[in-house]
């Protein structure tokens, strides 16, 4: 007998793949050119597989016969609420799998909007779990026009049924299930799509060290995990979604709406697909037809839900460990680092201040005087943000958050419909369900009782572990072995090699409001994400909510802000974070980062520097610091260094603030229309393929391009500078020529930003905290194009009201230079806005001095006009 392994094998999976060839069928000479892929976890996947030799892996792979799957039966109709309907029949396919194999199915597809399909594959007439409204709801306000971008039809086979969405201006096939394969079993769906290109982006999360997927065979698995994040494994949250990047520019984006864990599976030939091996709920995609690469985000956010507008402040540079022992050590932070001038806008501490690590508490011996430190922080406009961890510990007397949670049955049940009880922080605990309505009231009531009544005055939340992370395995007494605890399937997800899902989480068969937990696992931070946001909002009905998850769904970026979870102090995460910061964008969240300095281990004095000259420019950014147990890793925070290093990195903390006014007109831009804040060049330039792959270079919004340094002792930074005008932002100095790299001498002192010709960027003089930089007057700082044109838009609120967003009490304006600068407000109900100053305006890119100047036709004497260099 002779053991094939299967090439996914070689590289990534813990259990070896194999298959015996007693049961394989010879390879027939018509399927050579089929492919598919397939990790195969036990023989009776070789009931349907076929091996074969293979030129771009070293060891055969396993194909499909090309009748693997569905016919169509009967008529393509059309019905109330799908433009196609039809039933498919499976064909002579194998079973695989125990467990009900689905023989008929109904394929909907819905022409939602002229830039929308929804293609929806599911059994016919048996319900099935499907991610709930209340957590994901894509408009169904259905509209299409004579413009639609697509086509779809329908193939009926035999060989097989497939489904095929065409670009309408270019016939380019952007979506086709043309591809033997398709499976619907109880616990396992299986299907191919091709994609028109093999530049991909997307899936999460992971910590992916490419924004640009590696096609070659590469199994991403996803569900939310409470790891660490080290590539390949899934960790904290679950956008299955990707972005194809078609060759001559433009773009698909593709959500398989499914909360289910799966395994995708990227192949690069005989063309390029993605396999789906989910093992529950249905199929269903919604395709986004762009055609830019913008706008097929944009198309997508606007879907799922448009990112939450973050208050002005949350943009601001913030401080944070876990590892404060205890208030002197937050208070010599706060002391040294107020000393130092850099800016500083939040001090936030994690587990350590609560009362033995219970929710809601806080230690009144080591943290007695936690009340004044936050005083003191308001005091001098600073912000206090506190973590929390989304569990209630049972047996604790004097703590009634468990007993309360009991009475009021907001609790996780296991399968005997008993509290479910596992294991965190404070020791055995509870899991609120945040999926039950009724939880809301019973969160809000213990947030509030932390605010009220102990006086922690807290801003803002930070929602940790929420996967939801478990110190056992399914709960304090394990699991029963069940279809639901061990499928048969199981993706290769962190903890797979034990047979179970609930490594390091709780039971799969435990119940939740929105079903068994096997389905809604990963909805887990999502749900918490979306009650947080309204229990704050209760707390304080007049200002904008804003808490940070480390968990994640899709849409969960209309409720929270993200961080990336434990990265590490290397410099290898420096570059990696661009690619998930970049990655998040397009998943809808505006404001997120990763922990400037990294999580774990010692930082290291130069990796740090870069690091915030890295930071300055993520959306958020955070200096968070680690500990391993009573190892303190060393501190990070700039005035911990020495001298040197706070002056090198308080100009370009500096700079962040002197640029928050164009950063939070992106942010608001992000939450008015679903635009991207941090960004790939390749959504400014994508006709360009030098910008395809860059990911050690990023935009914010479209007019500032970040190059950093990414590596030890490199004082060269070897940049791409697209098609455009391009300045450095420091001198005004042009870059030339464009559309070629240039390698930029970047000593440590020295950080890249240059901006784009062109456009208007407004700009504050920088001060300390938010609220005194948005004291002082503005500026503007004009790049002009080729044809020496610039435009920019300023939008201004009160930073933190949540009426400003909703009521429209907000003013937009507007600037366009050409030989005038106009000012023009488009929306302008801030009263403030109307006493709007602008001091300084600096205009790069004039080939002369101007030889005279008028403001409201008054002419400005020369005092008031500089040459850059010019005193
Ligand atoms: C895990 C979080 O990812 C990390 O940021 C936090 O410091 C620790 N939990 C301790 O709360």
């Amino acid at each position: 007998m002779h053991v094939y392994q299967g090439h996914l094998a070689a590289s990534y999976c813990t259990i070896p793949i194999f298959c015996q060839t007693s049961v394989v069928p010879e390879v027939p000479k018509r399927f050579r050119n089929l492919f598919i892929i397939h990790l195969i976890y036990n023989n009776s996947f070789c009931y349907s597989c076929i091996w074969e030799e293979s030129h771009s892996t070293p060891v055969p792979r396993c194909i499909y016969p090309e009748q693997h799957g569905y016919i169509v039966t009967g008529e393509v109709t059309e019905t109330w609420n799908a433009e196609l309907e039809v039933e498919l029949e499976r064909i002579n396919t194998p079973k695989i799998y125990a467990g009900e194999i689905f023989n008929r199915l109904l394929l909907t597809v819905q022409y939602q909007t002229d830039h929308r399909v929804r293609i929806k594959i599911q059994p016919k007439d048996v319900p099935r779990y499907e991610v709930p409204q209340e957590a994901l709801d894509i408009s169904d306000d259905f509209r299409t026009t004579e413009d639609r971008l697509y086509d779809v039809s329908i193939i009926k086979g035999p060989p097989r049924f497939a489904v095929v969405v065409k670009r309408r201006s270019d016939s380019t096939v952007v979506f086709s299930t043309d591809v033997p394969g398709l499976t619907f079993t109880d616990q396992f769906l299986q299907i191919t799509t091709r994609l028109p290109s093999s530049n991909l982006y997307g899936f999460g999360e992971h910590n992916h060290r490419r924004f640009q997927h590696d096609m070659n065979w590469k199994t991403w698995s996803i569900f939310a995990g409470g790891g660490l994040p080290i590539e390949p494994i899934n960790v904290y949250g679950v956008q299955p979604t990707y972005m194809n990047l078609e060759n001559d520019g433009k773009a698909t984006m593709v959500l398989l709406k499914n909360s289910n864990a799966m395994d995708v599976v990227l192949q690069p030939d005989p063309y390029p697909a993605v396999t789906y091996r989910v093992i529950g709920g249905i199929l269903d995609f919604y395709i986004f037809m762009g055609p830019t690469p913008e706008e097929a985000v944009q198309q997508y956010i606007q879907a799922i839900g448009k990112p939450m507008m973050p208050p002005y402040w949350a943009q601001g540079y913030h401080l944070c460990r876990w590892g404060y022992l205890n208030i002197t050590d937050v208070h010599n932070v706060m002391s040294r680092n107020r000393e130092s001038g850099i800016p500083y806008e939040g001090q936030w501490v994690d587990i350590e201040y609560m009362y033995k690590l219970y929710d809601y508490t806080y230690d009144k011996k080591g943290w007695v005087d936690l009340p004044k430190l936050i005083e003191d922080l308001h005091n001098h406009h600073q912000k206090f943000i506190v973590i929390i961890v989304k569990k209630a510990k049972i047996n604790s007397p004097g703590y009634d958050m468990y007993d309360d949670g009991v009475r009021q049955d907001i609790f996780i049940k296991n399968s005997s419909n008993k509290v479910l009880i596992g294991k965190s922080w404070p020791g055995i605990s509870a899991f609120p369900d945040f999926t039950n309505p009724k939880t809301e009231n019973w969160w809000y009531k213990w947030m509030s009782y932390l605010y009220h009544d102990e006086n922690i005055k807290f801003d803002a939340l930070w929602i940790d572990l929420n996967e939801p992370k478990n110190f056992v395995n399914g709960s304090i007494d394990g699991c029963i072995k069940n279809r639901w605890n061990n499928p048969p399937y199981i993706p290769n997800i962190v903890g797979s090699q034990y047979g179970s899902l609930n490594f390091k989480t709780i039971c799969m068969d435990s119940q939740q409001h929105w079903g068994r937990h096997y389905d809604v696992h990963s909805l887990y931070g999502h749900s918490e994400a979306i009650q947080t946001y309204n229990a704050l909002l209760k707390l304080h009905p007049q200002k904008r909510p804003w808490a940070i998850t480390r968990s994640n769904f899709v849409g969960t970026g209309k409720y929270a802000s993200k961080w990336m979870g434990d990265n590490q102090s290397k410099w290898s995460n420096l570059h990696w974070s661009i690619a998930s910061i970049m990655e998040f964008s397009m998943f809808g969240f505006s404001l997120n980062g990763v922990d400037i300095c990294g999580f774990q281990g010692d930082a290291e004095y130069e990796m740090c520097i870069r690091w915030h000259q890295l930071g300055a420019f993520y959306p958020f950014a955070r200096n968070h610091n680690g500990r391993k147990r009573q190892i303190l890793y060393r501190h990070q925070d700039p005035a911990a260094w020495d001298q040197r290093f706070i002056d090198i990195v308080k100009p370009v903390l500096m700079t962040r603030y002197r640029l928050l006014p164009y950063l939070y007109t992106l942010m608001f831009k992000a939450h008015q229309y679903g635009d991207m804040v941090m960004k790939a060049l390749l959504f400014e330039f994508p006709t360009d393929k030098q910008t395809w792959s860059l990911d050690k270079q990023f935009l914010l919004g479209p007019a500032l391009l970040i190059s950093p340094v990414l590596q030890q002792n490199q004082t060269k930074v070897e940049a791409y500078f697209p098609q455009s005008r391009w300045y450095d932002y420091m001198t005004g100095e042009e870059i030339v020529p464009a559309a070629q790299f240039h390698n930029l001498y970047t000593p440590l002192h020295k950080f890249n930003l240059h901006v784009r010709g062109g456009y208007i960027i407004p700009v504050q003089r920088p001060d300390t905290t938010t609220y005194t930089s948005r004291k002082n007057s503005m500026d503007l700082l004009i790049a002009l194009d080729e044809h020496n044109v610039a435009n920019g838009e300023l939008f201004l609120d009160d930073g933190e009201g949540l009426s400003e967003v909703v009521t429209q009490s907000f003013s937009v304006l507007i600037f366009q230079q050409t030989v005038s600068l106009r000012l023009k407000p488009r929306v302008h109900n801030y009263e403030e806005a109307k006493n709007l100053k602008i001091s300084t305006i600096e205009i790069y890119g004039l080939n002369k001095l101007p030889q005279k100047v008028t403001i409201n036709g008054r002419e400005l004497d020369d005092n008031y006009i500089r040459q850059s260099g010019q005193v």
